[in-house]
């Protein structure tokens, strides 16, 4: 039985999309049973759409508390069976409450290789640090911002001229292989 995931997005869902594609190769541990977004013109809703995916929208902005918010998000993802949920460039924190829910089910990537460069705008950082080498990481969610155990990164070289379009698509290149990778380790071990 293949691991039904959920995906969540904020934008152009490009990891969604490199996931779907993983997706497809029949020894695939996993499949998409929903992509859920906060955000109703997010670009990869229409990706998913066109891919043939379940989409949901839960726009934040009709509800005033966070809770509430959550709630409806945890409905849909019961609703589509998810057993396991893919944070991928969804940009809300997350409160305890949907946290706990998915307590080592839930994971995330981000564009830094953690301990380093947690929150936004990591590129720049990376640059204005000076940092020879720049990456991705993959972590289970926790309630502390990009602070949950970390399970795999993969690291790119920043170069002498590079600009932070540069450095940020040589990152998502290797966010794309490293996220499937480990969705497939883990769905595995399910
Ligand atoms: C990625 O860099 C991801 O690490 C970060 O947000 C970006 C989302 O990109 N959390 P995409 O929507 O998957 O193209």
């Amino acid at each position: 039985m293949k691991t039904r995931l959920g995906i969540l997005i904020s934008g152009g869902g490009s990891n969604m999309r490199s996931i779907a594609n993983a997706c497809e190769q029949s020894n695939f541990p996993a499949q998409i049973s929903l992509v859920l977004s906060n955000n109703p013109d997010a670009k990869g809703l229409q990706f998913a759409r066109e891919l043939g995916l379940q989409t949901s929208i839960v726009d934040h902005r009709n509800f005033s508390a966070r809770e509430d918010f959550e709630q409806e998000i945890q409905r849909h993802l019961i609703k589509a069976k998810v057993e396991m949920v893919c944070l991928a460039g969804f940009m809300r924190i997350l409160s305890p409450f949907l946290v706990g829910e998915w307590q080592g089910k839930m994971l995330n990537i981000h564009p830094s290789l953690l301990p380093k460069f947690r929150g936004l705008d990591t590129h720049r950082r990376a640059l204005d640090a000076k940092e020879k080498t720049h990456g991705c990481s993959v972590h289970f969610v926790t309630t502390g911002l990009d602070q949950g155990p970390v399970i795999a990164q993969s690291a790119v070289p920043v170069l002498a001229d590079d600009t932070t379009q540069a450095l940020q698509a040589r990152v998502l290149n290797a966010e794309h292989l490293l996220y499937s990778r480990i969705i497939k380790q883990l769905c595995r071990q399910l």
